[in-house]
């Protein structure tokens, strides 16, 4: 192994999300709830779900094939890649990235899953940058992606009206190769003593799955929204604090947050001053695509045109674990 410490670029960038449409009237079909009620306290009006008859793991791929295609890197020629999801094809064996591995014929590649919830992405982003500051790696393969759809529960409306299934992904190379995306700085942090807020209750190692479990969902994603409503809030304040510390704030083109909750967004966005101008934000449309969400957002802001060469972007997550993960890019 060599040893260096390379600058890191991002080489390219592509998303994927599901045709069919879950607009907000169709969860009355099975809670109480109204379009009106969820638009008011997330601003979701819709979100993408998976058809039927794809895996989690064609969205991923998809998204992956996409990121290849705009850096122009060979799949042949990727080294590492990171998948960073929660609801990949099985449990856990095989990881859903060496699906991935096999579906884009990334034959020279390590292949591994990250589980870091809906600040996956971020967590994957500085795992692979580390393989490359050191010299070990030239081509890597980071892609955040959801199915929640398929490990919601239906009949639980404190949860179900936010999840979403989508993916993003980048290609990271040395900065000196790709001249685009210099990763300037990486922070992760975590407080395991909010564990049982977004969760999975049982049907695990500790709890293996029952006939009773199954019957009660409690298998699936449960989400003590209200227990952590505040923490988000502080938390998104602070990565995008972190991000532009010591920082021209004129250097900043734009925020790209986790999409959790648009309130909690306009929030953070008044506490810091912000016009949305400056916070990209496409929860309306997507809903929260935990580990997919930053790299959809990215991936929308550059093919908008909203990001600057040369001007800071600040990347932001904040999910279950509790986990939270921040990054600044120089565009
Ligand atoms: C989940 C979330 C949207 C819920 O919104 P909220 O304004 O906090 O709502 P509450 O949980 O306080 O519930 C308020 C009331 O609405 C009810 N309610 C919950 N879901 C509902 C729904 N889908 N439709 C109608 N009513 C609903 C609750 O039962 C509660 O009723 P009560 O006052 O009679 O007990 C919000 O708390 C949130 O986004 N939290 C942060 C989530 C987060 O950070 N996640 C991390 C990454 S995924």
């Amino acid at each position: 192994m060599t040893h260096s410490n390379t600058d890191v670029g991002i080489a390219g960038l592509g998303y994927a999300i599901p045709q069919r449409r879950v607009d907000n009237n169709y969860f009355t079909r099975f809670v109480e709830t109204s379009d009106e009620w969820v638009v008011q306290r997330t601003g979701i009006k819709e979100r993408r779900w998976l058809e039927d008859h794809r895996k989690p793991s064609d969205l991923f791929t998809e998204a992956a094939q996409k990121a290849l295609d705009d850096s122009g890197v060979a799949a042949v020629d990727i080294d590492l890649i990171i998948l960073c999801t929660v609801s990949g094809d099985q449990q856990g064996i095989p990881a859903t990235a060496c699906i991935i591995h096999e579906n884009l014929g990334c034959k020279n590649a390590g292949a591994f899953d990250v589980q870091a919830a809906c600040s996956g992405f971020i967590y994957g982003l500085s795992i692979g940058s580390q393989f490359i500051k050191s010299g070990t790696y030239k081509n890597i393969l980071v892609i955040g992606g959801e199915a929640l759809s398929r490990i919601a529960d239906i009949y639980d409306r404190n949860s179900v009206i936010i999840f979403s299934d989508g993916a993003g992904a980048a290609v990271l190379q040395p900065h000196s190769v790709c001249q685009q995306g210099l990763i300037e700085d990486l922070t992760l942090g975590a407080d395991g003593s909010g564990a049982q807020f977004i969760n999975r209750p049982r049907g695990g190692g500790a709890e293996p799955i029952t006939p009773e479990i199954l019957a009660e969902g409690t298998h699936l994603i449960r989400l003590e929204g209200r227990q952590v409503y505040r923490f988000a809030v502080s938390k998104m304040v602070s990565l995008m604090k972190w991000g532009m510390e010591g920082q021209d704030p004129d250097d900043l083109c734009l925020m790209v947050p986790h999409q959790v909750n648009r309130r909690i967004l306009e929030k953070a966005m008044e506490m810091l001053d912000l016009t949305e101008e400056k916070m990209f934000i496409n929860i309306d449309h997507y809903g929260n695509t935990s580990a997919g969400s930053v790299p959809i957002a990215l991936t929308e802001a550059r093919d908008q045109g909203r990001l600057e060469k040369g001007k800071l972007v600040v990347l932001a997550a904040f999910g279950s674990g509790l986990t939270w993960a921040g990054a600044r890019i120089r565009w």
